[in-house]
């Protein structure tokens, strides 16, 4: 093994020139230091940005996602008292994650989703018909947030009433990091969106058990109750990811979508000209400016030589979701986007048994969001310069917008 690379400080890597375009800064990492220590304001770690490296890792059963197993390493990631939202299974290995993960698939079969297609369409109608009339919107408010998270609430069963209390608090958690409270400020504040959350869906489970409906938070519940196939507390926690993972990632694709097809008019031209480019351009779209850039934590179960760095047993390793999908040795002219390209896998969804298990919802919301903004919002165009969008914070855990301002021709 050789010595370790020179690692990266949070000065280096989590500044505003980052936030704003982080590819070139991926690119040398890629290039120099395939495999490397960064230390984020969040936690220590080694990042891995090479396409190759990176599906490896994926799959990788010695990299373990079992963060609340004997080695407690959740403590490090999301402090103590973390078990009540996050022990679910995207922070736990088989077989623990293939029971977790069996009893919500089918929901999310594609033939159960394709079903949903005229209500997706509705929503998104709905929340266009408003924005339609004003020849401007703040698109991540009026849109690309509502969207996915009245599609996950339903599919959930949360009541109508209780949508905007629940997107409250989990913005929260989302834009954490992004005003200009003091670090201590923005930790408890999301504390506290957490601790509500939990407290909410511990009622809805409640509430569902006395009075079960057809969505899915009952279904789980008959899973639950008919063999105990999921404790009390993992009714919540599933809850949570699905809540959580299915709006957030959506919601910022969307954003980083429409931003990268306005400041490229002539793909924009392209799609507009062929909607049955939709399919293709939501793939180009995600692995050219991803939601996710970098996969949720894995943790070295052995010292590991990764690329000839030394990388200690206990140690959190980051799969760099964006920097691979930018990796000239997998993608033609990576930095370029091209709705037309040759499709290859990328990595937008991740890979290995923690591939996305909303894959087909996603594609069918981002499909139906961005045709149809196409073509109800004629003249489409950023409301501020791009270099103005105020975006999530470099450190975030997320890549995406605070808002998106537009306008377009009434
Ligand atoms: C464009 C939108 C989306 C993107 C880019 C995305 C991306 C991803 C990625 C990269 C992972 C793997 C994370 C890892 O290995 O660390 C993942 C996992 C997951 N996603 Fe998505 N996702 C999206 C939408 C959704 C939606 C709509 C849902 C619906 C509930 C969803 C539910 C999940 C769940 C439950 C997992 C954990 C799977 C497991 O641990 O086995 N995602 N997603």
């Amino acid at each position: 093994m050789t010595e370790q690379p020179p690692g990266l400080a949070a000065a280096d890597l989590y500044t505003d020139e980052f936030a704003a375009d982080p590819y070139p800064a991926l690119a040398r990492l890629r290039r120099d230091a395939p495999v490397c220590p960064v230390s984020s304001p969040r936690f220590d770690s080694y990042l891995i940005t090479r396409f190759d490296d990176a599906s490896a890792a994926l799959t990788d059963p010695r990299l373990s996602k079992d963060l609340y197993g004997p080695g407690r390493q959740y403590l490090r990631i999301f402090g103590p008292n973390s078990e009540g939202l996050n022990k679910n299974m995207l922070n736990a290995d088989p077989p623990e994650h293939s029971r977790l993960r069996r009893l919500v698939s089918q929901a999310f079969a594609p033939r159960r989703i394709e079903a949903l297609r005229p209500r997706v369409q509705r929503i998104v109608d709905d929340l266009l018909d408003k924005i339609v009339p004003l020849g401007q919107a703040e698109l991540m408010r009026d849109f690309a947030i509502p969207l996915p998270m009245t599609v996950i609430c339903e599919l959930l069963g949360v009541p109508v009433a209780d949508h905007d209390r629940v997107l409250e608090w989990t913005q929260v958690i989302r834009t954490s990091g992004s005003s200009r409270r003091p670090p201590e400020q923005e930790r408890a504040a999301v504390q506290e969106a957490q601790a509500w959350l939990h407290g909410y869906l511990a009622d809805l489970v409640r509430a569902k058990r006395a009075r079960p409906d057809d969505a899915m938070v009952s279904a789980l519940i008959e899973a639950c109750d008919s063999g105990g196939k999921l404790s009390e507390a993992e009714l919540v926690t599933t809850t949570f990811l699905l809540l959580f993972a299915g709006h957030q990632t959506t919601a910022d694709f969307l954003g980083n979508a429409v931003v990268a097809l306005l400041t490229h008019p002539a793909q924009l031209a392209l799609l507009r000209a062929d909607p049955e480019l939709l399919p293709a351009a939501v793939e180009e779209l995600l692995r050219f400016d991803g939601p996710l850039p970098v996969a949720s934590p894995r943790i070295a179960t052995e010292d590991l030589d990764l690329r000839g760095v030394r990388v200690p047993a206990g140690s959190i390793v980051g799969v760099a979701l964006n920097a691979a999908n930018h990796d000239p040795a997998q993608f033609v002219d990576p930095d370029r986007l091209d709705l037309r390209r040759e499709r290859g896998p990328h990595l937008g969804f991740g890979h290995g048994v923690h591939y996305c298990l909303g894959v087909s919802l996603a594609r069918m919301e981002a499909r139906i969001a961005i045709g149809s903004l196409l073509r109800r919002l004629p003249g489409l165009r950023l409301g501020v310069p791009v270099d103005r969008l105020r975006r999530l914070p470099a450190a975030s855990p997320f890549r995406g917008l605070l808002e998106l301002p537009v306008r377009f021709t009434l």
